[in-house]
């Protein structure tokens, strides 16, 4: 079996246009344009990678668009001032704040002050409760709710019985995507590096999500066959030619010789993130 490639890329293309007309549509109805505050602190090269490819896909949407560039000494009272200021600014309707945050800044003090309505990252404990309990309105976290729709893309609407695995437990991915599993009616493993045997564990799965931050850790004999396999990593290693590439937590050609479908990476999860956060966004704007 060879897997179908599961195309992120054009998945969250078709999504974001979505959002552009759909953005419009909500300008001539109602005069409001969605707001997209971006926060970076500091010279992470990474993290400025992902805030520019934000700003972009937000000004595609049509929204209005808000960096804040802080240096990397910004103090903690002084980043809490301005969500402060962005949880008071009318114009504005979600609230990103890039992580990692430099060590002297509490990141959680930092995501819980953002008012839970304009946390479009989904990362706020009000709307992580939110997801975890079915209270509508909760925003999930971009990652998983791009996942997810991945997987409805390979398997219908319908997950309910299937076993899913779930390969890390962050916050930002592993909790979150394990509850939308879960309320998708999913039979749900988390999954962690303290686990044993993990890829007896990782074997049982329809569906694995694997969000370790480890390169190529998952390997072929770790995949039913059949399965469908959605890597959420993004790991930087060495090339052949001094160089680096991009890779996932799955060791892609292996493992698509097993899976019936998996995410690339680049091109796979990644884009569909951005997608969600621009999703999220016009939500936050169109509730208003
Ligand atoms: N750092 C890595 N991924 C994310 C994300 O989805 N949101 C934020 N705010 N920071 C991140």
């Amino acid at each position: 079996m060879t897997a179908r490639i599961i195309d992120g890329k054009a998945s969250a293309a078709s999504l974001t246009d979505k959002v552009a007309s759909d953005t419009a549509a909500l300008m001539s109805r109602s005069g409001i344009q969605p707001g997209l505050a971006v926060v970076i602190v500091g010279e992470d090269p990474a993290s400025k990678v992902y805030v520019a490819n934000k700003g972009r896909m937000a000004k595609h949407c049509g929204f209005l668009s808000i960096e804040h560039k802080l240096p990397g000494s910004t103090s903690e009272a002084d980043l809490l001032a301005l969500v402060s200021a962005l949880n008071a600014d009318a114009k504005i309707h979600g609230i990103l704040v890039q992580l990692p945050l430099p060590k002297h800044v509490d990141a959680s003090k930092i995501i819980q002050a953002i008012h839970p309505d304009k946390d479009v990252d989904g990362f706020n404990v009000v709307n992580a409760g939110r997801i975890a309990t079915g209270v509508p309105g909760g925003y999930a976290p971009c990652t998983p709710a791009g996942s997810m729709l991945l997987i409805r893309q390979c398997l219908g609407d319908s997950l309910a019985g299937l076993n899913a695995v779930v390969l890390g437990r962050s916050n930002i991915v592993g909790k979150p995507m394990a509850q939308l599993l879960l309320a998708a009616d999913c039979t749900v493993t988390i999954a962690h590096s303290r686990t044993t045997n993990l890829p007896d564990v990782c074997r049982q799965a329809d569906i694995l999500v694997a969000a370790v931050g480890r390169p190529e850790m998952v390997k072929a004999d770790w995949i039913k066959p059949g399965a469908v396999v959605i890597d959420v990593g993004i790991n930087r290693i060495a090339a052949a030619d001094g160089k680096t590439r991009l890779v996932g937590d799955v060791a892609y050609e292996e493992v698509a010789a097993v899976a019936s479908a998996i995410t690339p990476v680049p091109g796979g999860v990644g884009p569909m993130t951005i997608a969600m956060l621009m999703v999220n966004t016009l939500r936050a704007a169109s509730a208003a």
